[in-house]
């Protein structure tokens, strides 16, 4: 049984002071509630300080990038080791805004969930299709292409620190969520992908989560279906109750 995860992504959003408030008041809101696991992905700028928030609470930090090498010449970045530093546990690695906006490829997100894996912090990697890959009836093609390109060369013992986040890029922040259905076939498919790559004990136990306009009214749905194993949430969790709605389906 893979626990559900339930991740906030706050992409470019809040300030050091309301990323403490909003992560004291869900360390509260978290106590006990061992059978989710709990994420908050601030701004870099906020980690730290959040961190520190966090300790010894059930929620667990999550940073929304990184560079894969180690240190050196990288104006502005900011390295695994860092992020392991302040207290990250989780890491987002390629998020669509990263690939479309920053032209991240399937490569860097390769050598970034190599570099992440090295430095102990557990991955969450996301992968979706744009809505001309879907009327092109291109999406089974490019997920499998980001899942195995994605995963590269990564040892099966270490898949087991890997989660796998389904986001159709036309989903995210467009308030059309896929249908549970839809979910559920592309979910499937990435968990028959990962059987064939890595065997079927990999495919029956990673975490495959959903992401793209997961709101408190439409994750209990989403949750039924035997293959998605939890939500990556970006606008719905940036306002409390909304994410704590979300936490709690
Ligand atoms: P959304 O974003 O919930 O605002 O659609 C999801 C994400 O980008 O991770």
């Amino acid at each position: 049984m893979i626990k559900p995860i339930i991740a906030a992504n706050w992409k470019m959003n809040k300030t050091v002071g309301e990323s403490v408030d909003f992560s004291q008041r869900l360390a509260k809101e978290c106590e006990g509630l061992e059978e989710r696991e709990v994420i908050i992905a601030p701004p870099a700028t906020a980690l730290y300080t959040v961190s520190l928030a966090l300790k010894g609470s059930t929620v667990h930090l999550s940073a929304q990038n990184m560079h894969w090498e180690e240190k050196g010449a990288f104006t502005g970045e900011i390295s695994a080791p860092m992020l392991a530093d302040m207290g990250c546990e989780y890491i987002l690695i390629g998020h669509s805004e990263r690939r479309s906006l920053f032209g991240e490829t399937n490569e860097w997100v390769n050598k970034k969930l190599q570099a992440a894996l090295n430095f102990g912090l557990k991955p969450i990697v996301c992968v979706g299709e744009t809505l001309k890959e879907r009327e092109s009836e291109a999406t089974f093609d490019v997920i499998k292409k980001q899942v195995k390109e994605g995963l590269n060369n990564i040892s099966t013992g270490d898949i087991g620190c890997v989660s796998i986040a389904y986001e159709p890029v036309w989903a995210i922040g467009t308030g059309k969520t896929a249908t549970p259905e839809l979910a559920e076939e592309v979910h499937r498919f990435i968990r028959e992908t990962l059987s064939s790559c890595f065997g079927e004990s990999v495919g029956a136990e990673t975490a495959i989560i959903y992401g793209g306009s997961v709101t408190p009214k439409n994750i209990g749905e989403l949750m039924d279906k035997p293959n998605i194993n939890g939500a990556l949430v970006g606008g719905a969790s940036l306002d409390f109750e909304s994410f704590t709605g979300i936490i709690r389906y």
